[in-house]
């Protein structure tokens, strides 16, 4: 994309902040944006017309993520967080050529968790069918170290798993064994959950895969980042009054609002459709 096509919208402290995902996932995000920076005012983006993403191609993906940040950018979001791995993983650069203003992706920040927290310099990454395929973890991780040898697993099912509140169920315990067996016999001592929907399944994780592994939470991991950023570029908002949360979907908003609700943590409000 040539540096003419971008959306060029200056970014200024008050402005909120897009996160966007293909669903609702992304509100884990959202939600540890909250704890983080609590002041901060944030616009959130779920494709719910067009979940899931994790099994659709490179080329569409990126199509429908250039749709999304244009979309953002003309709300005049500060910086742009992309809350989806698979988004993340296959169309970085796409948005990043079409943004004018900072972006940060899970990638990178559960990729930076994961090297602060490896020690034997074996771990494991679990995320969706397009995310283990494109291998951006693997290279991510090893942009900074190239030494740190990476086990991927597709975990197809989690979503639906998580999406169903199944959140200790006999079926997704089972399931998960499954899942992460190949990765525990490779003796990781660092598991990156490289999906907006794993952190709901944290404490499932923690017993499959035992307490000698630390589990990577890219939603904490970008809060963390996002701060950094904010105070580096001087976008940090002074405002100390309650935040302004708008959140836009593609779909019929009832089922965003109940699922989200278990996300975010809280009830949702302030949900808008957009034709797409
Ligand atoms: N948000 C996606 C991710 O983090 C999971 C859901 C989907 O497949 O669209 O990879």
């Amino acid at each position: 994309m040539p540096q003419s096509a971008k959306v060029h919208v200056p970014s200024l402290p008050e402005y909120p902040i897009g996160v966007f995902d293909s669903g609702v996932g992304g509100l884990t995000v959202v939600h540890a944006l909250r704890r983080r920076l609590p002041h901060e005012n944030i616009y959130y983006f779920g494709d719910t017309a067009r979940v899931p993403y994790g099994v659709k191609s490179a080329e569409t993906i990126a199509r429908f993520s250039t749709q999304i940040v244009e979309f953002l950018l003309e709300k005049r979001v500060k910086i742009l967080i992309i809350a989806c791995n698979t988004m993340a993983a296959v169309a970085s650069q796409v948005i990043r050529d079409r943004s004018s203003v900072p972006v940060l992706d899970v990638i990178e920040a559960g990729a930076r968790g994961a090297m602060q927290e490896t020690r034997s310099r074996r771990v494991g990454v679990i995320g969706t069918l397009a995310t283990v395929a494109s291998g951006a973890y693997d290279r991510a991780i090893q942009r900074h170290d190239a030494s740190i040898q990476v086990r991927s697993q597709a975990c197809p099912l989690f979503v639906p798993l998580v999406e169903e509140g199944w959140l200790d169920h006999v079926v997704t315990r089972i399931t998960a064994e499954e899942y992460l067996r190949p990765l525990c016999r490779e003796n990781i001592d660092t598991l990156v959950l490289g999906c907006t929907h794993y952190p709901l399944l944290k404490p499932l994780l923690r017993e499959v895969v035992g307490a000698d592994v630390q589990l990577v939470d890219s939603a904490d991991a970008i809060a963390n980042q996002t701060a950094a950023l904010l105070e580096t570029e001087q976008l940090a908002n002074p405002q100390s009054g309650a935040p302004d949360y708008r959140f836009f979907v593609t779909d019929v908003p009832q089922r965003f609002e109940q699922v989200g609700g278990r996300f975010l943590g809280r009830a949702l409000e302030n949900v808008h459709i957009i034709q797409m």
